[in-house]
């Protein structure tokens, strides 16, 4: 059963950041290390597909929503049809499948993130943007989601950026990679 690189891409998206002075990790490195903590999640589950929901709620809580090619690296290991996760995904209202705005910020406030102050980053950013978490700017510019744990707790406290992993981002850090992306800045 292969659940190792099917997903390898991910975070290849790029944000247009050029200028930003977010430190990032390595890209497809730290983003990787999301499905290696998604991989666990299913080894511990012995990739029992009758284990699909709770899969997809630990997915959900690394990656902050479901899109595709989480839910189709789920079915790989699962051994399941894509068609069949797809459908138990968009069944439960509780599954997010795409932030709806045009970028996505996501938060990781698990442990080690939150001790070193992601959790003053997200409160900073709710303030900053006037939406909580879950929510997308009214100006459709910018989705704010958390996740816990991304699996890259050695570069605490993590943001991802429009898919892209960064390392030990500062509260100013976070408002300016938004403002950037709403060009207010
Ligand atoms: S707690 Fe944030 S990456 Fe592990």
């Amino acid at each position: 059963m292969s659940q190792s690189g099917s997903a390898g891409s991910a975070g290849s998206k790029a944000s247009g950041s050029k200028g930003s002075k977010t430190a990032r990790a390595t890209d497809s490195s730290a983003v990787d290390k999301r499905f290696k903590a998604l991989d666990l999640v299913m080894k511990r589950q012995q990739y029992r597909q009758d284990a699909l929901i709770e899969v997809l709620h630990r997915a959900q809580e690394i990656f902050g929503y479901l899109e595709e090619k989480t839910l189709l690296h789920v079915a790989r290991s699962l051994q399941l049809p894509a068609s069949h996760v797809l459908g138990v995904a968009t069944f439960y209202h509780l599954f997010s499948l795409k932030p709806s705005g045009e970028h996505t910020c996501v938060v990781c406030l698990g442990t080690a993130c939150y001790v070193k102050g992601s959790g003053d980053v997200l409160n900073a950013l709710e303030k900053h943007t006037g939406i909580q978490s879950g929510a997308t700017t009214s100006d459709g510019k910018v989705s704010l989601v958390t996740a816990r744990c991304i699996g890259a707790c050695g570069i605490a406290p993590a943001v991802v950026f429009d898919g892209q992993v960064a390392a030990q981002v500062t509260t100013e850090q976070a408002i300016a990679r938004i403002d950037q992306w709403r060009g207010d800045a």
